[in-house]
């Protein structure tokens, strides 16, 4: 039985298990610290070119996020020492920043979570140094397609599974594989909360979706098969078949007839502008 909690202004917010219902106060604070996340992407599409290396990104992401009233969630997270999570080619997630030069027609997601106020802003999006090949750049359309299909089922009423449903549609449909190991999530004032947001799923299961619900979606689509394996470093996740992934991720929140997306673009950077 999925359990709901309507959580009032300033109420300490516990993870257990429940899925919180937020108020005007939630809105409020998610739309600031999604647009400060989402301006921080911004920033970063000029600066991701060949021969930086990870390490100077996440220090761009750490100034911003503190240059912005905001710290990065990552830092300190379960002994994770950096500002944002940087993940390349065959990387499905939480690569870690450090002196690794970026080359000319690599892929990246770059992952940041500012927590501004006690809210906490979730997003990521793929980055193309100079000119990546056409399958990397359709595995980037795809993915960002699959991530905007499932928000479109983010409504009231809805099952959470209509989500993932969608997603695993598109990807397969193209013969990419979803990552089954990493989900979505619910936040706001806690980083990951319930419920899970899977991304491969069947319509109609799952909790129902109610206004006041905030979550992820972050689909991890891999060009070959869905498998990964972690690396020694504890983090890194790469795809078993050693093939590209590619991730964006969005924090909305549902309301009356829809969702609103907290970690969308100002100026309409949410996908690479080749294409
Ligand atoms: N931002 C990631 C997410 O989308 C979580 C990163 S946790 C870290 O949920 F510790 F790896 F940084
Ligand atoms: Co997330
Ligand atoms: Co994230």
């Amino acid at each position: 039985m999925t359990q709901y909690q309507i959580i009032e202004d300033g109420e300490t917010v516990l993870r257990d298990g429940t899925i919180k219902l937020h108020g005007p106060e939630g809105y409020e604070g998610m739309r600031k610290a999604g647009r400060l996340a989402a301006d921080i992407l911004d920033a970063l599409t000029e600066l991701v070119k060949p021969g930086v290396t990870t390490g100077e990104l996440d220090d761009v992401v750490r100034q911003m996020t503190l240059d912005g009233g905001a710290v990065p969630a990552t830092l300190g997270y379960r002994g994770y020492a950096h500002s944002c999570c940087i993940s390349l080619n065959n990387v499905v997630c939480h690569g870690i920043p450090g002196d690794k030069a970026i080359k000319e027609g690599d892929i990246l997601n770059i992952d940041v979570t500012p927590l501004l106020d006690g809210w906490h802003g979730d997003t990521s999006r793929m980055y193309v140094a100079g000119e990546a090949p056409l399958k990397a750049r359709r595995l980037i359309d795809v993915t960002y397609e699959c991530l905007m299909i499932g928000i479109e089922q983010a409504k009231p009423g809805a099952r959470l599974g209509d989500i993932g449903a969608v997603i695993q549609e598109h990807a397969e449909s193209h013969r990419f594989g979803v990552v089954r190991e990493f989900c979505g999530h619910g936040l706001g004032r806690l980083f990951h909360d319930a419920p899970e947001v899977v991304h491969a799923a069947k319509a109609g299961t799952g909790p129902e979706l109610k206004p006041g619900m905030f979550f992820t979606i972050e689909p991890m689509i891999n060009l070959g098969k869905p498998g990964v394996k972690l690396l020694n470093d504890g983090w890194t996740a790469v795809t078993r078949d050693r093939s590209l992934s590619a991730q964006f991720e969005h924090s909305i929140g549902i309301t009356e007839d829809g969702c609103e997306i907290f970690t969308k673009s100002a100026k309409g950077l949410d996908k690479p502008p080749y294409s």
